[in-house]
Order: structure tokens, then sequence, then C-alpha cells
């Protein structure tokens, strides 16, 4: 062979790479990410524990159409698979089994070219070595037939089951891999997840602290009367004194001393790990919100009261899928004049907006991460008077949300901060008469955390640095509220994405314009949508 003919062979192999790299985007999070969150994970165990992580279930849609698969927000975090049928295992300590040894196992479907040629590739054990970093991958039909002894470890860490999850003809699907777990930790017919969580804080109650601990307990069976039913659980929160406690303190640690079976502690490992964002995480949520905020801008200028609902929709989201962004991170929430009032208003089919103020709280996923951010707009491009008041008093509410979002004040901060704004501005307007009337417009929580899950996992205590909440006040005024009929219809709700950090609070979402005068600003530009004409349909 001449040399020539080498340097072909080696271009056409380099060109066949380098599109195969361009198949999928190249910006997901790193292997050694996912790697140091399962270490994350592990150090925080207890010793002689397993973690068990499964994939999120496929769900149908209708007949033999599934909904579009979206990955479990921890299993992703964890793994960087994207595919249904899974289970990851962190082990606290080296295993040593007869293939050697392991702090980790992952199982994955099996690849399948017919399966595959219908609803696309699958990673299969090579895939997921090479390209997630594992050293030891499976096949899911291999966790029925593993011989590590779940029974034998003093913990084992997992989420309880509460999806209702299909057995389709695949052997080693969600169900089976169910199925197979509970068999192999002799789980209880009767394992109640919420029960355990309440034997457990009994559990580590000091003797000092069982009163208190009698009195949270007593709110959880006010809540939920079947708990009541529980024999030491009622005894516990109508003990009258700490012999009594403690004698059933000690019947409960004999109850869970039955099973090794864990479900409460995972929740507060993944809350811890899940509120703070690592500098990789942030380069996507950033992303997701900024492709958000420009959705916003392009609707400021393309919007008119002959507008559908439906079809702001669609703008906000052809933007997102103009920037790569997969899906929309939670339903897009588009709603004109009084459908505004409607907190998680989805339908979005109201085919004329008019001249009515227009509520839209959307949020693209970027790889994982979603935004959320609300923007309330008029759609003719002017606020009337009635509309600008309540609108400064929302805005208000949340610059005053956002100031209070800063490193070591309680979570319930910005919240605080802002009711009291909403308050006194609904006083000063005569729509309300007292200041607990304020909840009958403003009813909603102020914050929550944001990342791979809308309403992000964390755990409410004290903020920390590198925390990315929302700030979201609202008033809304349904028609036939009680008060001047010049407010009925009006609902408005301002959202953005705040990141937390050691010099103060940072607005993510600070693209989209806020202020009254801004938006109408931005409104009275020209949209390249406004030459985006379609042919009439009969
Ligand atoms: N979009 C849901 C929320 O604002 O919490
Ligand atoms: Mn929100
Ligand atoms: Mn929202």
């Amino acid at each position: 062979m001449n040399y020539k003919k080498i340097i072909l062979l080696v271009l056409v192999a380099l060109s066949m790479q380098l599109a195969k790299a361009q198949d999928r985007p190249t910006d997901f999070l790193p292997a050694d990410f996912h790697e140091g969150r399962r270490q994350a994970v592990r150090e925080m165990m207890p010793p002689n524990s397993v973690a068990v992580f499964f994939a999120n279930p496929v769900r149908n849609r209708a007949n033999d159409v599934d909904y579009v698969y979206h990955q479990d927000p921890d299993f992703y975090y964890l793994t960087g698979y994207h595919e249904p049928n899974a289970v990851l295992m962190i082990f606290s300590e080296m295993q040593n089994g007869q293939e050697g040894t392991y702090n980790e196992i992952l199982y994955v479907q099996e690849r399948d070219p017919r399966a595959e040629q219908w609803n696309g590739k699958r990673l299969g054990v090579e895939g997921a070595k090479e390209l997630l970093g594992f050293s030891k991958v499976y096949n899911g039909s291999e966790f029925a037939t593993s011989n590590i002894d779940l029974k034998s470890f003093d913990n084992v860490l997992f989420f309880d089951f509460d999806n209702d999850v299909r057995d389709s003809r695949d052997e080693a699907d969600l169900f089976d891999l169910i199925t197979s777990f509970k068999a192999k930790t002799n789980y209880p017919s009767d394992y109640d997840a919420g029960k355990q969580q309440l034997y457990q804080m009994i559990k580590s109650t000091e003797v000092e602290n069982s009163a208190n601990v009698a009195q949270i307990l007593g709110r959880y069976l006010n809540r939920d009367e079947s708990l009541k039913e529980d024999e030491l659980l009622n005894g516990f929160v109508n003990a009258s004194n700490d012999e009594t406690r403690t004698d059933i303190k000690e019947k409960v640690s004999l109850k869970l001393s039955a099973h090794n079976l864990n479900s409460a502690l995972l929740g507060e490992i993944m809350a811890t790990l899940r509120e703070t964002k690592s500098e990789e995480e942030m380069v996507l949520l950033k992303k997701a919100i900024e492709i958000s905020a420009v959705g916003q801008v392009e609707v400021m200028k393309a919007m008119h009261p002959n507008m559908s609902e439906t079809e702001i929709q669609g703008v906000h989201e052809y933007v997102y899928k103009k920037y790569g962004a997969e899906y929309e991170g939670y339903p897009s929430i588009v709603g004109g004049g009084n459908n505004g009032c409607i907190l998680h208003y989805i339908e979005n089919n109201k085919p004329k907006v008019g001249n009515d103020l227009v509520l839209m709280d959307l949020g693209a996923e970027y790889h994982g991460y979603t935004a959320d951010v609300t923007r309330t707009i008029p759609a003719n491009g002017k606020f009337t008077k009635e509309q600008k008041q309540i609108y400064d008093i929302v805005y208000n509410a949340q610059e005053a949300g956002i100031m209070a979002s800063v490193v070591g004040a309680p979570f319930q901060a910005p919240g605080q901060a802002a009711s009291k704004v909403v308050t006194e501005g609904l006083l000063k307007l005569g729509i309300i008469q007292k200041e607990e009337e304020a909840r009958i417009y403003f009813p909603h929580g102020t914050s929550h955390y944001l990342g791979l899950d809308v309403h992000d996992k964390g755990t409410y205590r004290a903020f920390k640095p590198n925390t990315v909440i929302t700030v979201e006040p609202g008033i809304y005024i349904p028609e036939g509220s009680d008060c001047d009929k010049k407010w009925w219809g009006i609902a408005v709700r301002i959202e953005d994405d705040i990141l937390i950090t050691e010099e103060g609070p940072y607005n993510l979402s600070a693209m989209a314009p806020r202020t009254t005068e801004a938006i109408e600003t931005i409104m009275a530009q020209p949209s390249p949508l406004d030459k985006f004409n379609l042919p009439e349909l009969d």
C-alpha cells in the first residue's frame, strides 16, 4: 500500500470517528462528575451498607405508545445513564467477590439489534464502561442471578417503590429488577416506607427529647389517620411519660431489626448532595435558564392579542429546541387573563389572549437541568393602570425576596420578605382589609430549589453557597373575588432563578426584562416571527 492510500484511510477513519462523536451533543456531564457524586454518596453511607438505585419506569401514553422516557434525576446524577431498566449499587466498602474487587455495579439494558432498530440505540455493557466510566457493568438479567447477598449488609438503602411499574415481555425490565430486589432482601409484603421513616425517628430519639418527638409525630398522625391504627406509633404519641416512650422505643427497634431495609436515609443523602451545585452542573443549569430567558424575550417581541395560548407556548418551546434543549422541565404554563389565576394551568388552549395580561411560566431542560422562569406581560404591549399597580407590588415583593436570599438565612426568608410586601400592597389598594386575607390572593410559597428537578431536592435548612432557588411571588385575583371588579382577572407572577453566593444573590434569569418599562420597551420591538405567515387552512 502506498503512503497516499494510507493517509486516505487514516483520514476516512478519522472522519468516521468525528461523525460518530458528532452524533450526540458533546457537553453532557463528564463521567468523572458522576463518579465523584457516587463517591460523595459512599462517604455518607453507614458502614457495611449498600445503596440500590433504580432507573425511572417507562410510562405508557396510550395503546402502544409510551411517553418520551425521562431518567430518574438521582439515577442520572449518579450515572449519566439515559436508558430505562437499570440498577445502580453503591457499596460503602470495597467488596471481594468472584468477579474481583468492586465498590459499585451498574446493571444496564442488554443490547438488542431488533429493539434498537425500532426504539433507538442502547449503550449496553461495553458502552456503559466506555462512555460512563464504570468498571463493573452487567446486563440487567444478571441482577437476578448475581450471588451478592443483600441480606448480609447492616443496611440496604433504597427509595421505596411508589410508582406503578408494569411488567413487559422483557425479562429484565424494571418490574423484574424490582421483583428480584424484593426477593433478595426479604422485602416484607406490608412494607410501608412512611411508617418506617417514623419508626426510624423514634429509634434515634434521646429520652430527654422524646416528648418533643411525640408531639411532632402527633402531627403526622393527624395528617394521616391510617397511621393511628399502628399500635407503636399511636402508643408513642399518646404515652404519658418517658418510661412508656422508652418501652415503645425498644419495641420499635426490635421491629426495625427484623430486616435491614432503610428507605429514609437516601432521601437525606441525596437532598444534601443535590442542594448545592458544582461548577459543571452550573454550566448546564445556567444554559437552561438563559435559553428560557431568551424564550421570554422573543415572545415579548412576537406577542399580539390575536395569538393563542398554544402558539405562545410554541414560540417559547421553539426557542428551547433551537438551542438544543431536549425537553420542557415541567408542563408549560401560559395563561391569558383569568386563566393565569390557575397556578399550574397547563391546558393553554384559549384561542385569543386579547388585551389581557398573559402569565407565562416555562423552563427549558438542558441535559437534565431545568430552568423555571415566569414573566407576565400585557398582550397588547401596554400595562393598564390596574395591571401596573398589581404588577409593581409583585415586582417589589420579588426584589425583597431576592435580597433576602443570602448565605446563612433560613430557607423561609425570601418568602417572609415577599409576603410582607404583598400584604402591605394589597391592604393599601383596599383589595384586602386584614393581613391574614393576603393568602387568598398569594396562596403559594415563594421559593424552591432548582436543578435536575424543577422542585429540586434540598434540606430546607439555612442557605448555603452555590444553591439555586426560585423567587416567585404572585398575586391572583380571579373573577368573582371579594374586591372591586376592576381587579378581576388580573394574575401576575414574576419568577427568577437565583444563585446564592458568598457575594450575595445573583439573578441567573435577569436577561428577561422584569420592570413594566423594560417589558413595554421590548414589546415595541419587531419580531422575526412577524413575517412568519402560514397558509390559512379550511
Ligand atoms: N413552574 C412551577 C413552579 O413555579 O413552581
Ligand atoms: Mn417555581
Ligand atoms: Mn414556575
